[in-house]
């Protein structure tokens, strides 16, 4: 208890004397005070928990230097020894809470005792509330501060993963293209054909109100679906005149070959069966091929692709004709429609055609797929 220190404020150095000698064996020490200044004095360099102060004092009454106390210091326990004169003025500074208990003189020994010991209890009691609150705030703002650490680690990692993502998307779009230009490359006449066929699918595809992963895989056939002409011999590839039987029957086997070259591909697996597909027959006749599917089930990718392949070709330059008319191509897609192509395609064709005109025929290098579908 030594820790606690008790100051006693009177005029006269009898009553000190006697209150020091009271707790001499209490385990607190205690200092003494003869005038109100003095005691003021003292607390401005001491550590002091409870003041004993007198009521009548020459300078200052003691409620008077109560209340100067409990402005300054609100912490110390403030109790007043009084006469029976002075009850009613004491009454009132208890009343303005500005004492902690009042003790009549003459005192009574074990009272005053058993009072002081509850004020050191009642110190150390506001004292460990306010410690609690202390640390709660303390931890509060620790969890506020790591919060913001964390969530700020979580923007950057989201940032990181966001930047690689985009990364790793361009890098597999330009392989995608990379492979379709190899491809064309063996035809000066069809340079860019499979880009573009990418481009008018995407855009049917989309005019067909299909949701955008659907049509970022009929982008991807669509710049792949003559990926298998790898395999035809450039001789065939590049003729100009009409091919023979046989010729015909191994330039038909590109889009099977196409197949097999993209099959060992893991993030193509959901394409493959589009590029195999994108030469059959809306009517299962034996034009088209390999598989001679009909209607449903030919992928709907193909279906799609196949309309974009025929109106890309129809209107680029070939060696035995310059490009055709939009009308030729018009007649052309209704006059095969139910036969060679799906009409839900055609119309969907059709219906741009209606709104972009010659603004549906891209030119130029600058499409980006993901830009395209940016908020579809
Ligand atoms: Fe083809
Ligand atoms: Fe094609």
């Amino acid at each position: 208890m030594s820790k606690y220190t008790v100051l006693f404020v009177d005029d006269e150095p009898n009553i000190l004397k006697a209150l020091e000698r009271l707790l001499r064996n209490e385990g607190v020490r205690t200092l003494c005070a003869s005038r109100p200044s003095e005691a003021l004095e003292l607390l401005k360099t001491e550590n002091i928990q409870v003041v004993v102060s007198d009521m009548r004092m020459p300078e200052q009454n003691g409620a008077e230097l109560l209340g100067l106390i409990r402005e300054t210091y609100p912490d110390i326990i403030r109790i007043m020894l009084t006469g029976h004169s002075d009850i009613q003025i004491a009454m009132e500074a208890i009343n303005h809470g500005e004492i902690y208990r009042l003790i009549n003189k003459p005192w009574d020994d074990e009272d005053l005792k058993s009072v002081i010991r509850s004020a050191i209890h009642e110190y150390t009691r506001e004292e460990k509330i306010q410690e609690l609150h202390r640390v709660t705030y303390q931890q509060n703002e620790n969890l506020v501060e790591l919060n913001q650490t964390l969530e700020e680690q979580v923007r950057q990692r989201t940032k990181q993963l966001a930047e690689k993502n985009v990364e790793l998307r361009n890098g597999y779009i330009e392989t995608i293209r990379a492979l379709a230009e190899a491809v064309d490359a063996k035809d000066a006449y069809t340079r860019g054909h499979s880009e573009r066929v990418g481009i008018y699918a995407s855009k049917i595809a989309q005019e067909m109100r299909f949701p955008k992963e659907f049509i970022e895989r009929v982008y991807i056939a669509g710049v792949l679906h003559d990926i298998g002409k790898i395999g035809v011999p450039d001789a065939i590839i590049a003729k100009p005149g009409k091919l023979t039987k046989e010729e015909f029957a191994r330039m038909a086997e590109h889009p099977e070959i196409g197949a097999r070259i993209l099959e060992p591909v893991s993030f193509l697996a959901d394409v493959v069966p589009c590029v195999r597909h994108h030469h059959e027959w809306y009517d299962g006749s034996d034009k088209g091929y390999p598989l001679q599917l009909q209607g449903e089930s030919i992928p709907l990718p193909s279906r799609i692709l196949l309309v974009a392949d025929t109106v890309e070709a129809m209107t680029s330059d070939r060696p035995y004709r310059k490009a055709l008319p939009i009308d030729c191509v018009v007649s052309e897609l209704n006059k095969y429609s139910g036969q060679q192509f799906d009409p839900d395609c055609v119309r969907g064709f059709m219906r741009l055609l209606d709104a972009q005109g010659e603004d549906f025929f891209v030119k130029g290098n600058n499409f980006d797929i993901y830009e395209f579908l940016e908020g579809w």
